[in-house]
């Protein structure tokens, strides 16, 4: 298993282009099963995750066209042939379960396995279920399978979420586009990955208003065609360089980041000290020298602070002057970098749903363990401030979502090699 050697050495400075979104490009390839004609992504990441979905699609029939490397993918899924997503296949990435709706609405039966639990918690779908039941779907669960069939077609339906899902508006909305008649999604979530999918599939022929607001109309069409679309800038990946370079005291642009999809992060760096100029094709960081101050954050769906953020920011906030207070509100267990943190010398207390995290002067190098994908990377973020070498182990979960990682951060001067499992 790879490690990531990391040597803390002063302030990231320089530029960083921000990739496409994954939690929006892993929803527009699931997108493309819906669509009778090519439907060509640019913008693109590279990432384990997205390459994962590659393969799943193609074995349910559709023609992908993505080079290595390469930011253009090209989605032809001229028939589906087959409908069944395998246990092994849903177990390794949880947004492989969203090809469910795709196929309902264009096949009329799917069986897809349960995502099963989480590092993160225990993450249901019966939201997303109850929503196809509302469009006409007969569900039944049987040995960790989920079976749907709509065998003449998914009626509109005005439905109401309990509370907010990006999984389930998104999954919604897939499974509506393709329905006889409208559907209303109230409570819907207001990410602006749910907007892009939005556009997309607009590009696409669909009929879609108000997605990013609470409230989305979708006039459900026969059939969809094909075309292209670029997908968002990754506003999570940002925001984690952006926290890199507020940590580090550097200078920092980030090239294609999005201030509009940012506003909760930039606040709190805003209050912590931290100096944000947000530009047209990008976001510049920097702290000159100003002590970081402790800030509380909420996370909460879009607007408010984003859980996939959380992480990063307790980070930041080890070294800054003050006593921090960090609540998780949508994952109950998504805390597992902190006693790593601990180890590289931070002061971090959980209590529940909750971290007290006292800033500490300084961080020193150590061990640690990558847990899951956003907690990895706030191992590295405190990495690049703590004093001597620091041994990221299990990095695996970092390439399920930043790419090429330490190319983007190495440019700016970070001191930071990957080492092969074996070495
Ligand atoms: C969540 C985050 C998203 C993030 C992603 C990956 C929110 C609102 N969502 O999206 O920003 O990018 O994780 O880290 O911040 N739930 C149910 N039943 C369901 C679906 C969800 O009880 O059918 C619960 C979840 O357990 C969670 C909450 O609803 O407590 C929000 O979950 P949801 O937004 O669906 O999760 P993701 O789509 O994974």
């Amino acid at each position: 298993m790879d490690r990531l050697s990391i040597l803390g050495n002063g302030p990231l400075e320089g530029r960083i282009p921000i990739s496409g979104a994954k939690n929006s490009a892993l929803k527009l390839m699931a997108a493309a099963l819906l669509c009778e004609q090519p439907l060509v992504l640019t913008g693109m990441p590279n990432l384990a995750d997205t390459r994962f979905m590659a393969r799943l699609l193609q074995s349910l029939g559709v023609n992908v066209e993505w080079p290595t490397g390469e930011a253009l993918c090209r989605m032809h899924a001229e028939s589906v042939t087959s409908t069944i997503a395998p246990y092994d296949l849903v177990r390794k990435m949880r947004a492989t379960f969203n090809v469910l709706g795709p196929l309902l609405a264009r096949v009329g039966h799917a069986t897809v396995s349960l995502p099963g639990g989480c590092a993160i918690g225990a993450r249901p779908v019966d939201l997303h279920l109850k929503a196809f039941e509302a469009m006409g779907a007969d569900i039944v669960i049987e040995e960790g399978y989920v079976k749907a069939a709509a065998l003449r077609g998914l009626k509109g339906a005005h439905i109401v979420f309990p509370f907010v899902s990006v999984g389930a508006t998104e999954h919604a909305m897939l499974a509506a586009v393709l329905a006889q008649g409208e559907t209303i999604l109230e409570n819907a979530a207001c990410e602006p990955e749910i907007a892009d999918l939005a556009n997309c599939l607009n590009t696409v022929g669909a009929k879609i208003t108000g997605a990013g607001t609470p409230t989305i109309h979708i006039k459900g069409v026969a059939k969809l065609g094909g075309g292209r679309y670029d997908v968002i800038a990754d506003r999570i990946e940002a925001g984690t360089y952006a926290i890199a370079a507020a940590a580090t005291g550097g200078d920092v642009f980030l090239e294609g980041a999005r201030g509009e999809d940012m506003g909760a992060l930039i606040d709190s760096l805003q209050h912590a000290g931290v100096t944000v100029d947000i530009a047209d094709k990008g976001i510049r960081i920097r702290r000159d020298g100003k002590a970081l101050q402790a800030v509380d954050i909420d996370t909460r769906p879009h607007p408010g602070f984003p859980t996939d953020l959380q992480a990063q920011f307790m980070a930041l906030m080890t070294i800054a002057n003050g006593t921090s207070t960090i609540r998780e509100n949508i994952f109950e267990n998504r805390f597992m970098h902190a006693p790593e943190l601990n180890r590289l010398g931070a002061d971090i207390t959980v209590r529940g749903s909750e971290a007290i995290v006292r800033g500490a002067p300084k961080l020193h190098g150590a061990q640690v363990m990558a847990t899951d994908l956003r907690a990895s990377v706030s191992l590295v973020i405190a990495a690049l401030v703590a004093e001597g070498e620091t041994m990221v182990n299990r990095v695996y979960h970092l390439d399920r979502g930043f790419e090429r990682l330490e190319e983007k951060l190495g440019r700016c001067g970070a001191k930071i090699r990957r080492l092969d499992g074996s070495a």
